[in-house]
């Protein structure tokens, strides 16, 4: 191992998802952070020291650049580290030359495959945190998208936002708790926005019918 920083994506959630080169560096890993829930599931009780993400991102990476000599520091995401994750705000941080990125399984390549659809016409957006993203634009520019959902930006939240669905006939898709045994992936229309359960791991998938 020649680089001192791994980000290795963990993939959507089950431990059979991560790719052999990711666990391999976790094994060989001096110092490990991540979320509680990815440190439990990928690092098992190896003999690396372990950092626990929990709104603790400054704090943490300071300690990570005090403890870092010439240890080998893996950081666990979820999903793909290069997808609206962490993984950037960590490559800035510490420089591209440190870091080595280990791909991981996505939340939405993973939906896609279990609704064994192509993604290639989709674009994705995220409104996970907010972001100040303009939903009505996007429903308007896009006839295909994907939105990253958390538990405040909802389904309320985005029916809030656009009020009602103008120009089009439209079939929305919520994808929640991916790959992990609460999985669940359903149709729903416009109407039952209000009425959806919160799960704090959701995406939703929009497509525009010809009329
Ligand atoms: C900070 S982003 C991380 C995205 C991640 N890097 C990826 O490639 O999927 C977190 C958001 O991803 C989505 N997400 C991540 N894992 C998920 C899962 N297992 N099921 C459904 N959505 C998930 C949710 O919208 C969640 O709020």
């Amino acid at each position: 191992m020649d680089k001192k920083i791994f980000i290795i994506g963990c993939g959507p959630g089950t431990k059979d998802l991560i790719t052999l080169r990711g666990k391999k560096v976790i094994k060989e890993a001096d110092l490990i952070v991540g979320s509680r829930r990815l440190i439990a599931d990928f690092a098992g009780k190896g003999g690396a020291k372990t950092i626990v993400l929990e709104n603790n991102y400054q704090k943490a990476i300071e300690d990570v650049d005090r403890l870092k000599g010439d240890k080998r520091i893996v950081f666990l995401v979820s999903g793909d580290p290069l997808f609206h994750s962490l993984g950037e705000r960590i490559i800035e941080r510490f420089g591209m030359e440190s870091c080595e990125v280990i791909p991981g399984v996505s939340s939405f390549q993973y939906a896609f495959c279990q609704l064994k659809e192509s993604w290639k016409d989709y674009r994705v957006f995220s409104i996970h945190g907010d972001k100040g993203m303009d939903i009505g634009k996007i429903f308007k520019e896009n006839d295909k998208f994907i939105l990253l959902l958390d538990p405040e930006h909802n389904l309320k939240f985005i029916k809030r936002q656009i009020g009602a669905i103008i120009g089009g006939k439209y079939r929305f898709y919520v994808a929640s708790n991916l790959s992990m045994p609460t999985e669940k992936i359903s149709g729903i229309s416009f109407a039952d926005f209000d009425n959806s359960p919160e799960e704090s791991l959701s995406i939703m998938i929009v497509r525009r019918e010809d009329e």
